[in-house]
């Protein structure tokens, strides 16, 4: 008798927890204090405003442009993908009050980057997998990442459906944008403070060729 097991199509996620952010992360949480109509939310709006428009006058801004190109180059050479020749960036924040969350969504993109400057504090390892998890236990301003198998969770013999990921400062997570994720309401009486980047991938052009359907 020969049993292989296989695990296909997963879905990686890289988290990045970047060391001595006290400064920026102060930085960041005092220019959305100072100017709070940044804050954009979300980047589904034609109108959306990216904050990368601010990186040549704002270091932290800049600083937090470096640190998401190096979490997207640490997913994209994990996952041994060589070919694109750049990346579309949108840089855009989510800042929320008590009782505040994000019901699920995803992003028009390739891939997400999330960035935490300011979060509820917890000592609890950043990474949750659903074993032993309640899945309906909503933790403060708790990142939930959704199975993307379409409708998983209601396969008996799979108990694996969701992730939750207890967020905290300086921590970056990057995976691809088709993964539904929310945010579970914040507790806190400060403002939560997350930056998200939509990557999308830019290929070399193809060798061109037009075939005219007309005589
Ligand atoms: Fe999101």
């Amino acid at each position: 008798m020969e049993v292989t097991d296989y695990a296909f199509f997963p879905t990686r996620v890289a988290t990045i927890q970047f060391p001595d952010t006290g400064p920026l992360n102060a930085e960041l949480c005092d220019l959305f204090e100072r100017r709070p109509e940044l804050d954009d939310r979300f980047n589904t709006h034609p109108d959306a405003l990216n904050l990368l428009r601010l990186a040549d006058r704002v270091p932290a801004i800049e600083q937090l442009r470096s640190m998401f190109l190096t979490g997207v180059k640490h997913w994209l050479e994990a996952e041994g993908i060589a070919g694109p020749e750049g990346l579309d960036l949108l840089l855009f924040s989510n800042r929320v009050g008590r009782g505040e969350g994000t019901i699920v969504h995803n992003h028009p993109a390739d891939l997400i980057g999330i960035y935490y400057a300011r979060t509820a504090d917890s000592d609890r390892p950043p990474i949750q997998p659903a074993d032993g998890e309640d899945y309906f236990e909503p933790g403060d301003g708790v990142l939930v990442l959704h199975d993307p198998r379409f409708n998983a969770n209601l396969t008996a013999v799979c108990h694996r459906d969701h992730v939750k990921v207890i967020p905290r400062p300086g921590l970056m997570l990057i995976f691809p944008a088709y993964v539904w994720h929310s945010v579970t309401p914040h507790r806190g009486e400060f403002h939560r403070l997350a930056f998200s980047m939509n990557f999308t991938l830019r290929w070399p052009a193809g060798p061109a060729e037009y075939h005219s359907l007309k005589q």
